[in-house]
C-alpha cells in the first residue's frame, strides 16, 4: 500500500514513456500535448488503490490504469469540439491550438491506445476488464448525446440530468475502481458496491464541476469561465434554479436559455444568468447536493468487506477529491 500521491508519481512516469511517438507527428504530437497537460489523474489513482485493496497488486493494474485515463482524455477531447470550448488544463484546446479534424482523429487513436494497453491482460480477466470497458465507452456516449440533445430541449428535468451525468460521468468513475477490484480479484458483490460507490462519488464530481464551472476560480479550474452558460447547458444550478425560483425568475432562465446570444452580449448573460442562480439560492442548493452524493457514496462503502483502515482511504480520497486537492 503506497499514499494517494505516490500512485500518482508512478501513474505519471509510467504514462510518460506510453504514447507512440512514431509518424505522423500531426496524430501523435496532439494526444502527448493533452496528455502532457496533467490532470487530476483521479480515474487511475482509483484503479490503482482499489487492485491494491483487494489484491495488493497496483504494479498488475497499471495497464488498466492507462487504458482509463487515456480513454478519459479522448473524451475531453472530443468534448471540447462539441462544448467549443477554447481552454483545458489551463492551455489551449486541441482543436483551437490545431484543428477540428486533428482533435477528431487523435482523438480516436487515442480510444484506440487505451483498448491496445488492455491486451497486456489474459484469459478470463482480459474479457471481464473488456466488457466493462466497452459497456462503460458506451453508456459515455449515449451520456454525451444526452447532453447536446439537452442544450435546444425546453423540457429537461432533474430526473434526466442526473440520469445524463451518471452516464457521460459517473459510471466511468465507477469503472475505474472495478476495472482495480477485479484485477485485485475482489468478489463479485464487493465489486459491483464499490462500482456503485464509483457513480455516486462521480455523480458528486459532476455536480461539483458544474457549480464551479460558474462559481470557481477559473484559474486553477483551467477552463473557460461560465462556459456551461454560454452554451446553454443545463446544468444542476439551472435545475435548482427552476425548482426554487419565482414564476418570473423562471421565464427569465428560461428565456436565456433558449437563446443563441451574440459575442457582445456574452458577459451581460453571464451576469444576468448568475444573478438568477444567486437570487434562487441555486448555488447553496448545489453545493448541498455535493455532499449529498458525497455521504451517499461513503455509505456505500459500508457494505464492502474490507478493512476499516482501507475504507478510510476510499474515503480520503473522496474528501481530497471534493476539496479539490488533487
Ligand atoms: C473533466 O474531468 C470532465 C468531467 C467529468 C467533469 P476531470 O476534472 O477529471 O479532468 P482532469 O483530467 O483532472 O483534467
Ligand atoms: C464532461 O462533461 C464529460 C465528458 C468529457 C465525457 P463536461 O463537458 O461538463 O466536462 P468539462 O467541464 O468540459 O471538463
Ligand atoms: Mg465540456
Ligand atoms: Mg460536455
Ligand atoms: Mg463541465
Amino acid at each position: 500500500m503506497i499514499t494517494l500521491k505516490a500512485y500518482k508519481q508512478t501513474f505519471e512516469s509510467t504514462l510518460k514513456n506510453c504514447i507512440s511517438n512514431s509518424a505522423p507527428k500531426s496524430l501523435h504530437n496532439p494526444i502527448n500535448y493533452l496528455l502532457g497537460l496533467g490532470g487530476k489523474r483521479l480515474r487511475p489513482i482509483l484503479t490503482l488503490l482499489s487492485a491494491d485493496i483487494f489484491g495488493n497488486n497496483h504494479s498488475k493494474a497499471i495497464h488498466a490504469a492507462l487504458a482509463v485515463e487515456i480513454f478519459h482524455n479522448f473524451t475531453l477531447m472530443h468534448d471540447d469540439i462539441m462544448d467549443s470550448a477554447p481552454l483545458r488544463r489551463g492551455a489551449a484546446t486541441v482543436h483551437s491550438k490545431w484543428n477540428v479534424n486533428t482533435a477528431i482523429l487523435s482523438g480516436d487513436a487515442m480510444m484506440i491506445y487505451a483498448y491496445q494497453v488492455l491486451e497486456n491482460y489474459e484469459g478470463l480477466l482480459y474479457r471481464k476488464l473488456n466488457r466493462l470497458f466497452s459497456k462503460t465507452a458506451i453508456d459515455v456516449c449515449k451520456g454525451q448525446q444526452y447532453d447536446l440533445d439537452f442544450e435546444t430541449k425546453s423540457k429537461v428535468t432533474k430526473v434526466d440530468y442526473l440520469k445524463m451525468i451518471r452516464l457521460k460521468t459517473a459510471v466511468l468513475v465507477g469503472c475505474s475502481l472495478k476495472m482495480g477490484a477485479l484485477i485485485g480479484g475482489a468478489n463479485k458483490a464487493d465489486s459491483e458496491d464499490l462500482y456503485d460507490f464509483g457513480v455516486l462519488l462521480g455523480t458528486a464530481f459532476q455536480i461539483q464541476d458544474d457549480y464551479l464551472d460558474a462559481y470557481g476560480n477559473p484559474e486553477s479550474f483551467g477552463k473557460q469561465f461560465a462556459g456551461d452558460i454560454i452554451e446553454n447547458k443545463k446544468t444542476i444550478l439551472y435545475h435548482q434554479a427552476m425548482e426554487n425560483g419565482s414564476s418570473k425568475e423562471k421565464a427569465a432562465l428560461s428565456n436565456w436559455f433558449s437563446n443563441q446570444i451574440k459575442v457582445k452580449d456574452i458577459a451581460n448573460k453571464i451576469n444576468a444568468v448568475k444573478l438568477l442562480f444567486d437570487k434562487t439560492g441555486s448555488s447553496d442548493s448545489s453545493r448541498a447536493l455535493v455532499s449529498k452524493y458525497t455521504e451517499a457514496a461513503f455509505d456505500k462503502l459500508n457494505s464492502l468487506d474490507i478493512s476499516t483502515e482501507n475504507k478510510v482511504l476510499f474515503k480520503t480520497f473522496g474528501t481530497n477529491l471534493m476539496e479539490r486537492k488533487f
